[in-house]
This record gives C-alpha cells, sequence and structure tokens, in this order.
C-alpha cells in the first residue's frame, strides 16, 4: 500500500457560469507537508480551498481528507468530518460578533458536543492573546482578529489546514507574524498546511503551486 495522504484531489473540474476555473485538476499533500497555492486575484484561489474543504459541492472529481473520500458524502456526515479533520482560515475572518474571542474559538468544540475551554485558552495565550478573552472581535484589532481565527482553525487538531489568504488585511510584520503561529501551530499536529495567496513575499522559500490553465503547476 502507498503512503496516505493527508489531503488528496484528483480530476477536480468546476466552473461558474460562463467561467471555467479548474479542469482536472490533481493535488496531494502529505502529512506535516506545507505548500501555497499561488495566484492573482481572481484565479480561484478561493475557490479552490472551498472546494477542498468540502464548502463547495465537487460536481467532477474526487476528494480525500486522511484515508477518508468525502466527494461522495452526504452534507451532514461531511459536516461532522469537517469539523473533525480540517481547519480553515477564511480569506475573510468569520468570527462571530456577538461572541468573544473565547467563545469564538470554542464554537467548534461546542458543536462537536465536547467544548474545551482550557485549549481554547492556551492557544488564546499562544497567539498572544491571553489578555483579551473576553473581546468582541469588534474591539480586537485586525491582526487580532487574524489571530482569534487561526486559534480557531486550529482548536480541534486537524489534519488539514487550509488558509485563504489568511494575512490579506494585514501589514508585513503582523502578516508574517500570522502565517508563523499558523504554521507552528499545525505543524505541532503534524498537519498537512496548504495557504492560498497572491503575496509571494508572505510564502518566500516555500514550495508553492500556481493557478494554471485551471490546474496547479510548479513544485
Ligand atoms: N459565486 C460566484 N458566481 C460566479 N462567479 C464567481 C463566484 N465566486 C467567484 N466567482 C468568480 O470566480 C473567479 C475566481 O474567484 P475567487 O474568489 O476564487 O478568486 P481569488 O483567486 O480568491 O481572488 P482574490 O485574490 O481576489 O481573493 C473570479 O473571477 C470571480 O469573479
Ligand atoms: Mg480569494
Amino acid at each position: 500500500m502507498g503512503s496516505v495522504h493527508a489531503l488528496r484531489a484528483e480530476g477536480l473540474s468546476f466552473s461558474y457560469p460562463g467561467l471555467e476555473l479548474f479542469k482536472g485538476l490533481d493535488l496531494e499533500l502529505a502529512a506535516g507537508e506545507v505548500r501555497a497555492v499561488l495566484g492573482p486575484s481572481g484565479s480561484g484561489k478561493t475557490t479552490l480551498v472551498h472546494l477542498l474543504a468540502g464548502i463547495l459541492p465537487i460536481p467532477e472529481g474526487r476528494l480525500w481528507w486522511g484515508d477518508m473520500e468525502v466527494s461522495r458524502l452526504g452534507e451532514e456526515a461531511l459536516a461532522r468530518l469537517r469539523r473533525e479533520r480540517v481547519g480553515l482560515v477564511f480569506q475573510h475572518h468569520y468570527l462571530l460578533d456577538e461572541l468573544d474571542a473565547l467563545e469564538n474559538v470554542l464554537v467548534p468544540g461546542m458543536i462537536a458536543g465536547r467544548p474545551d475551554p482550557e485549549r481554547a485558552r492556551a492557544l488564546l495565550a499562544r497567539v498572544g492573546l491571553g489578555e483579551h478573552l473576553q473581546q468582541r472581535p469588534d474591539t480586537l484589532s485586525g491582526g487580532e482578529r487574524q489571530r482569534v481565527a487561526v486559534a480557531r482553525a486550529l482548536y480541534a487538531r486537524p489534519q488539514v489546514v487550509l488558509a485563504d489568504e489568511p494575512t490579506g488585511a494585514l501589514d508585513r510584520k503582523n502578516a508574517g507574524r500570522v502565517r508563523d503561529l499558523l504554521l507552528e501551530l499545525a505543524q505541532e499536529n503534524g498537519a498537512a498546511v496548504l495557504l492560498a495567496t497572491h503575496d509571494e513575499a508572505l510564502v518566500r522559500g516555500w514550495p508553492a503551486w500556481w493557478i494554471e490553465d485551471g490546474r496547479l503547476v510548479g513544485g
């Protein structure tokens, strides 16, 4: 048997009406592997991350998280498996405004029926927000909000971490800090990390794929 990949896609095709974005795209990431997906605005980075997260239905092709093929799962099973295996950092952080920082990190645990406030506190301390647990997102700075989003994504110790422009709204120094925290926390769990960005400087030195002609090129 070959090694089991943390994330694998085979023959993914996807179009919006009148716009073909992916055509037979293949991708594999091993546990612990870290990669960037690069492409200019509009090239399909967010769409690809949402396909790989099972948020957008896959019309054609196959997708695996670890040993589980997820492209044929029903909505409920897919959502449960995503909570267990995938950590997502969205281009727009999508924190819940009515909840404070600690509660936002705890949301995945509450949905799963296993909230672990100690873990949430420890993660927020790791990202430098130990003194901000009770602040709501609208009272946090942009960089602080992104760090809460990183803590939330890593809360369940996912095997796959998908980050879509996780530092898009930040200055260079804070962007580097959030990137490093994401990597550090993900690698503690041996997660595979895919970070999509238009910003080559952010991922300098990383192995990278480019979105080109509906596929990923480079390596
Ligand atoms: N729901 C939708 N319906 C139709 N077209 C869409 C939809 N969502 C995105 N698109 C189009 O698909 C293309 C890819 O969008 P996507 O958001 O994936 O790009 P991106 O690489 O993430 O861009 P950015 O760097 O600006 O975030 C764009 O041309 C966009 O206008
Ligand atoms: Mg995008």
